[in-house]
């Protein structure tokens, strides 16, 4: 994994993970400043996904982050690789000291990739979205950076 060459911040920043490989690329994004995303982008110049790491409350140094790959790419360690990076971007250059990422309970692919990046389950949290009019379920799952 490379670091991106802007990041959310504006700031450089440099991966604290192991590259797994180097074959992304994360390319900034501004068209909404409040929750900035980063492309993910192939060696090769193919778009494949975007992934955005965000500060909840900077007063209590808490953020979160998700993230998104076409159909066509899953089951590489793409998002695995992401959130891996947006934990150390969260930690590192957003100073936080708590991220948290949510998922649907039935979206095994989602929440293997957050146990895969050292993630905790927190809880299940009922109803915690209105879809197309039927109220769905959450996993919540954390990283704490004790040092921030
Ligand atoms: C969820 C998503 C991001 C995963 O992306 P990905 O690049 O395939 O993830 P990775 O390859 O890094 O890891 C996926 C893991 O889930 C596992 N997995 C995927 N589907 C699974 C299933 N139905 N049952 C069991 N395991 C599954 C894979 O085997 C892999 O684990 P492994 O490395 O231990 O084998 C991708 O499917 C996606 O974009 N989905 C649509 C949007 C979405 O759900 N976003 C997240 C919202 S919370």
């Amino acid at each position: 994994m490379r670091s991106s060459p802007s990041s959310p911040t504006g700031a450089r920043t440099r991966s604290r993970t192991p590259a797994p490989s180097s074959r992304t690329c994360w390319h900034g994004r501004t068209s909404r400043p409040a929750r900035p995303a980063l492309a993910a982008v192939l060696a090769d110049g193919t778009l494949i996904g975007s992934v955005a790491v965000w500060v909840d409350s900077a007063a209590h140094r808490r953020g979160e982050f998700g993230y998104v790959f076409h159909p066509r790419h899953w089951g590489r360690g793409y998002a695995t690789e992401a959130a891996e990076m947006l934990l150390d971007i969260g930690f590192r250059t957003l100073g936080l000291h708590r991220v948290t990422a949510t998922c649907h309970p039935d979206n095994v692919g989602s929440w293997r990739v957050l146990e895969k990046a050292g993630m905790t389950r927190e809880a299940r949290m009922r109803d915690h979205k209105l879809a197309r009019g039927t109220w769905r379920d959450s996993l919540l799952y954390s990283a704490i950076d004790p040092t921030a």
